[in-house]
């Protein structure tokens, strides 16, 4: 009797240790866990004013050097919506939306989905309003349409963004393809998003080269303050660039899916 009892209290107390122990992992890994998403919050901040910098420079560089915005009346200002509108759209937008589901990680899938298909949307519209400019700015100034190393890399971009854009939203959103399909899909979308937006950040860096070069000439080689903002918006969007892949690449900071996920695929969301 009295070995039974002592056999039952030191089972106890086994079970009473291994509940500890399970709670101090528990309580280790929510830390881990805490540490990883105020490293993504001090990375993705200083990444996003790197980006808003970003926009804010291509704008002086417009508004102070390049005369400012118009549309068909004055075709070499309504030319400037392309670099505007090609950087805010492909380059901060677009990469705002490949960062949504590690930004908004504690909301639910379907939440974030619905965020990162209208950032990818409202990309898309300023992408092809600024294409629309400069294709207008050429036409209206006959000037012959693309010919330059920078029209092809914008262009083949562009296209493959609109597919996979189109892609994502029937596979993934609405009206959806099957649970299997997705998951089988997913890797393939990840892969051309990340190469698209390399893609944005060649095409935006060739694209103001030329520009500089075309629109200085020799000044270019004197360091005209316009020489150096163009550099600098350049040198702006490589370092956003690395930031935002380091990012989207880091396992760490993958956002791990909530219950209510789980839910909603079953609910075959
Ligand atoms: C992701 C960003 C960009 C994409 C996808 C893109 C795409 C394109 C495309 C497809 C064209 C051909 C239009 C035509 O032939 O009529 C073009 C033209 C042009 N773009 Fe961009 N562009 C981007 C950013 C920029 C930026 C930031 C600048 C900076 C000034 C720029 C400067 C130019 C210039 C000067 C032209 C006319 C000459 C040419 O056809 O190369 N682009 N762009």
């Amino acid at each position: 009797m009295f070995r039974l009892r002592g056999l039952m209290s030191s089972r106890s107390l086994l079970a009473e240790h291994e509940e500890q122990s399970v709670g101090l992992l528990s309580v280790m890994e929510a830390r881990a866990e805490h540490q990883k998403v105020r490293h993504y919050q001090t990375f993705y901040t200083f990444t996003t004013s790197i980006g808003i910098g970003l926009n804010i420079l291509v704008l002086f560089w417009i508004l102070h050097f390049r005369g400012g915005f118009a549309w068909q009346s004055k075709p070499a200002l309504e030319f400037n919506w392309h670099p505007f509108l090609m950087t805010l759209g492909m380059v901060f937008l677009y990469s705002q939306a490949m960062l949504t589901y590690r930004t908004g990680r504690k909301f639910e899938k379907k939440s974030l989905k619905l965020v990162h298909a209208s950032l990818n949307c409202l990309a898309f519209i300023m992408s092809v309003i600024g294409l629309k400019a400069v294709f207008d700015s050429h036409n209206l100034t006959n000037n012959p349409n693309l010919y330059t190393l920078h029209s092809w890399i914008g262009l083949s971009t562009v296209i493959v963004f609109s597919a996979q854009f189109l892609g994502g939203f029937v596979s993934f959103l609405y009206p959806g393809l099957s649970q299997s399909f997705r998951k089988a899909i997913l890797p393939v979308h990840v892969a051309f998003g990340t190469s698209c937006f390399i893609g944005a950040m060649l095409a935006a860096v060739s694209g103001l080269l030329e520009k500089a070069i075309w629109s200085l000439k020799d000044d270019y080689k004197e360091f005209t303050i316009e020489g150096v903002v163009v550099n600098l918006i350049g040198v702006f969007i490589a370092l956003y660039g690395i930031l935002v892949l380091y990012l989207v690449n880091h396992d760490d900071f993958k956002r791990t899916a909530l219950t209510d996920d789980q839910i909603g695929l079953d609910r075959s969301d």
